[in-house]
């Protein structure tokens, strides 16, 4: 058995872990709304049309924000088609996902939907077809108390009270070509200047998002953040990044490395607005909001399909990637690189949450189930809370094709005065376990209470409605006195440790 050290101190703390790292995201995609959150007729439907059954798994991923309603949608969206009677919302079409938008269900209902997930919602404007003017205005729809045009329209429409949206997108992926009304990034940090300074006009309580660059392979990577933010810093809070992975060529142990890239994205994008903030002698820090991150990629061939064969439908089942046990080790992966990142990433959105590349599953005629990384979001997200510390680690490191130097061990820690510390922590190999000495100095006499394994002998391992449980955690012995933990090969661990 391989080994690897673990040294963790009180005193070494990155930073508090703003809860919000542990967002979703729904987009009018596919099944994401329609047949997904929302199915009137349903047996498991609420008045209003929302499934109970899908809700009920939301809430167990204690989601607290969801960015909403996209994405590439966003685009093309103009808000006030989703507010009012239903009856008399017009049909568009999407031509983001070439598909046809009813505006069932909108504004209104989404918040609706969002309170009884617990959640509070991050919206997106649009700033692709869109401007200044709807920006301040869905600001004013949505937050002002009463008295306006747009307040007065809201209480008009059923909500006496404002619905308090705090985070607001400024955009989605500006710089992709597959974006309607993408811009340079000179012309998008003049439009989001003015948008966000005008929205924050109408209530100075909000916080908002600047698009970053859509991936790091895009050639304006780089330039765009830093152009863009020369123009909007001011007036910002955060800049966004996008990341999604996959193992098309079956590559698992390289695959298993990718979150080196992520944490290298990090870090360069931080190192952005550190770079204009120094060149505008600024004090503000704006930070960093990962809402798109992800596995993608199962699906891309059988969308082309049904691009072909239904253009312009609605609830096409789009973007359904099938989840696997290698799938959840990477979402496991991604979550700890975001902890040791929590002084930079301060939101974090898992994109997406129902049916579209998605941690729950439904099935229109039956019903919802968890897909194999529903388990480390939910055990991150519920404990994950707190402070994260700065974990040592000494193990062997292999290399990969396209990275070196990759440990075999990668963990986060987190700590709270009363629940103590738990670990997350992946074994990347793929054969061998690895038993991990716990070096905790300043805690003192800590013991390991639980230790939770994510584990299958087939990394293709699935989770199906007719087999939901294929791929669960299990509670695994716990280490006598003086003994090691052993992280089994290939495994998401979670492992507490109180006095
Ligand atoms: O999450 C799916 C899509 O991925 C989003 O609409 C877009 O922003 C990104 O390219």
């Amino acid at each position: 058995m391989k080994k690897a050290k673990l040294i963790l101190d009180k005193d070494y703390v990155i930073s508090d872990i703003d809860k919000r790292i542990y967002g979703s995201f729904i987009e009018h995609l596919g099944r994401a709304v329609y047949t997904g959150i929302y199915q009137p007729g349903h047996p498991t439907a609420d008045k209003l049309g929302f499934r109970k059954d899908v809700v009920d798994l939301v809430r167990k991923l204690n989601v607290p924000i969801v960015r909403y309603p996209g994405g590439n949608f966003v685009s093309g969206f103009n808000w006030e088609d989703s507010i009012g009677p239903v009856a008399d919302r017009p049909k568009r079409l999407d031509l983001a996902w070439k598909t046809t938008e009813t505006n069932e269900v909108g504004l209104h209902e989404f918040c609706d939907w969002a309170r009884q997930a617990d959640s509070e919602v991050m919206y997106a404007i649009n700033l692709g077809t869109r401007g200044t003017d709807a920006a301040r205005n869905v600001v004013e729809y949505a937050n002002h108390k009463g008295g306006s045009y747009w307040s007065d329209l809201r209480i008009k429409n059923g909500a006496k009270d404002p619905f308090g949206i705090k985070l607001w997108c400024l955009g989605n992926e500006m710089d992709g070509p597959w974006q309607m009304g993408s811009k340079t990034a000179y012309e998008y940090g003049r439009i989001a200047n003015e948008a966000s300074k005008m929205m924050k006009w109408v209530d100075d309580s909000i916080e908002t998002v600047a698009c970053g660059s859509s991936g790091t392979g895009m050639p304006t990577f780089g330039e765009w953040e830093y152009t863009m933010l020369t123009e909007c810093y001011d007036n910002v809070d955060y800049v966004s990044l996008h990341r999604y992975y996959g193992n098309p060529h079956n590559e698992t142990e390289d695959f298993l490395a990718s979150t080196m890239d992520l944490d290298d994205f990090i870090k360069t994008v931080a190192s952005i607005c550190d770079a204009v903030k120094g060149k505008k002698h600024a004090k503000k820090q704006v930070h960093l909001s990962l809402d798109e991150w992800n596995v993608w990629y199962h699906s891309n061939e059988q969308d082309q399909q049904l691009y072909k064969t239904e253009p312009w439908g609605n609830a096409l089942p789009l973007l359904e990637d099938i989840y696997n046990f290698e799938d959840a080790l990477l979402v496991g992966l991604m979550l700890i690189t975001m902890l040791k990142n929590a002084d930079r990433v301060k939101i974090g959105c898992l994109a997406q949450l129902v049916n579209v590349i998605a941690p729950i599953m439904t099935s229109k005629n039956g019903g919802a189930w968890a897909q194999t990384i529903f388990y480390p979001v939910m055990q991150a997200s519920n404990l994950g809370r707190g402070k994260s510390l700065l974990p040592q680690i000494t193990c062997e490191k292999f290399d990969t094709k396209h990275y070196s130097d990759v440990p075999v061990v990668d963990a986060a820690a987190v700590f709270t005065d009363d629940e103590g510390v738990t670990i997350f922590a992946v074994n990347r190999d793929l054969k061998e376990g690895v038993a991990l000495d716990c070096d905790l100095r300043s805690f003192g006499d800590l013991k390991v209470v639980s230790h939770s394994v994510l584990h299958h002998d087939d990394v293709k391992a699935i989770n199906t409605e007719a087999n939901p449980n294929e791929v669960v955690p299990v509670e695994a012995q716990l280490p006598r006195e003086g003994e090691a933990i052993v992280l089994p090969a290939a495994s998401w661990n979670v492992i507490r440790l109180a006095k």
